[in-house]
């Protein structure tokens, strides 16, 4: 059986993973790729890697530069992760006239319109399953699975390290900064949490299954990012005695205006399936005018769920070896000549419910004065909590739930309210979202 020569980039938790998985289930891969393939070289600028690869029988070097110039490799992996060497490494194999797999969503995000058509005027491939969800299929699923589709909308919960704080947040009634700490220490989070805490990973992600569900370019600089930091679980409590669960959320619709790109903490009705997608776990939904709602749940990250995308992908490119570009699945999903400018909207133009929190003094005409700038605004209230203040304090809580209206009506509703004197500091503000409940 011809042999398909991998180089890899990355010997860290995926890439480990990918070799354990290749090793374990040769024979099942070769039966299904119709080829062999092998790791034959991999870089790591960590050398006590060298002694795993010398076990595997992998050539193992700390330039990566060898590997993607050593012309018996015909598939480069990249796991490096960030955006630099990643990209310069990508190109230069892509320039080489190697396919690649990578699981490098802020690369794909940031710079993929660049990898792309660089690819294609090369005639290789770039495959990216692990690059969201970790371990669910969803690429494949909206590319080939959901192709007869015009796809209305993609929502998930696709970073595992926010739905951990979340969830244990409300299951211990615990403060973010404690269980943020609990997630360093279980090594869920990062010691630098940012990219996963403020939503930006979840934003490289929602960026490519925008491109992928409406053949658009990849627009990370047009996503309305918000992170999970402000949450509390005073919040999480009055959502949940609401009939809700808070969910950090990366959204995408397809409207009359343009296409929703968002990531935020989000309101969503208990019964809705996603949810009760707790801990590390990821889900997706993704809505289609033929099919309806889907959803797609599993592992987000770790060592083999993401190496199980990244060696599905080597598969992948492995039986198409021998098909002309043209007649290969495009990379993201539409043919590059056919992708739609359709625009991004400004938050300001999203419609959704609110959550609002505020503090308000507890004497008479201040409810009245605070439904009048709602009203003003077209906001419509759908449901009202009021908590009397505790003993030492003169400020009562509000809650309160409301119908749809555009994110500008809600700006100037909560500047007007913010402004009277009878209102403690800032509004808290959350999203609510029904998606097909
Ligand atoms: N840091 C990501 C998460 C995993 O917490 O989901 C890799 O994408």
């Amino acid at each position: 059986m011809e042999v398909v020569k991998v180089g890899l980039l990355g010997l860290g938790t995926v890439g480990s993973g990918a070799v354990e998985v290749l090793t374990r289930n040769d024979d099942e891969i070769s039966r299904r790729a119709g080829r062999n393939i092998r790791i034959t070289a991999a870089a790591d600028r960590d050398i006590s890697r060298a002694d795993f690869c010398k076990e595997k029988g992998i050539q193992f070097t700390d330039d990566a530069y060898e590997v993607v110039n050593n012309p018996e490799i015909d598939i480069i992996i990249e796991l490096i992760g960030g955006y630099s060497p990643a990209k310069e490494l990508v190109l230069k194999a892509i320039e080489n006239g190697k396919h690649i797999v990578t699981a490098n969503k802020a690369l794909i995000a940031l710079h993929g319109n660049e990898i792309f058509g660089a690819a294609q005027e090369k005639g290789v491939s770039v495959a990216f399953e692990a690059s969201v969800a970790g371990g669910i299929p969803i690429i494949k699923a909206v590319r080939e699975g959901l192709s007869a589709n015009k796809i209305q909308w993609v929502a998930g919960i696709i970073n595992g390290t926010g739905n951990f704080i979340l969830t244990e947040m409300k299951d211990n009634k615990s403060d973010f900064a404690d269980v943020l700490k609990e997630a360093q220490n279980l090594g869920y989070a990062e010691a630098d949490p940012t990219f996963d805490i403020e939503g930006i990973d979840a934003a490289h992600k929602l960026t490519i299954l925008a491109s992928i569900s409406y053949g658009i370019p990849l627009q990370f600089d047009k996503v309305f990012t918000e992170g999970i930091t402000r949450i509390t679980s005073m919040d999480i409590e009055y959502a949940d005695e609401l009939g809700y669960n808070i969910k950090h959320l990366g959204i995408s619709k397809r409207t009359e205006k343009g296409i929703e790109l968002r990531v935020h903490p989000t309101l969503l009705p208990k019964k809705q399936m996603l949810a009760n997608v707790n801990g590390v776990m990821n889900a997706v939904m993704v809505n289609g005018d033929a099919v309806g709602s889907t959803m797609y749940y599993g592992a987000g990250a770790g060592s083999e769920p993401t190496a199980s995308a990244v060696v599905a992908d080597i598969i992948d490119v492995a039986r198409s070896l021998a098909v002309d570009s043209e007649s290969k699945v495009p990379s993201l999903a539409f043919y590059p000549k056919k992708m739609s400018q359709v625009p991004a909207l400004d938050i300001e133009q999203v419609e959704t419910g609110y959550y609002l929190r505020m503090e308000a003094l507890d004497k008479s005409g201040v409810m009245a004065d605070i439904a009048r700038i709602l009203s003003d605004q077209g906001v419509s209230i759908e449901a009202l909590i009021q908590r009397e203040p505790p003993s030492d304090n003169k400020f009562a809580s509000i809650i309160m739930l409301t119908k749809k209206v555009s994110e500008k009506q809600m700006n100037d509703a909560i500047k007007a309210i913010e402004s009277l004197d009878t209102i403690n500091g800032k509004i808290t503000r959350i999203r609510v979202e029904y998606l097909d409940c």
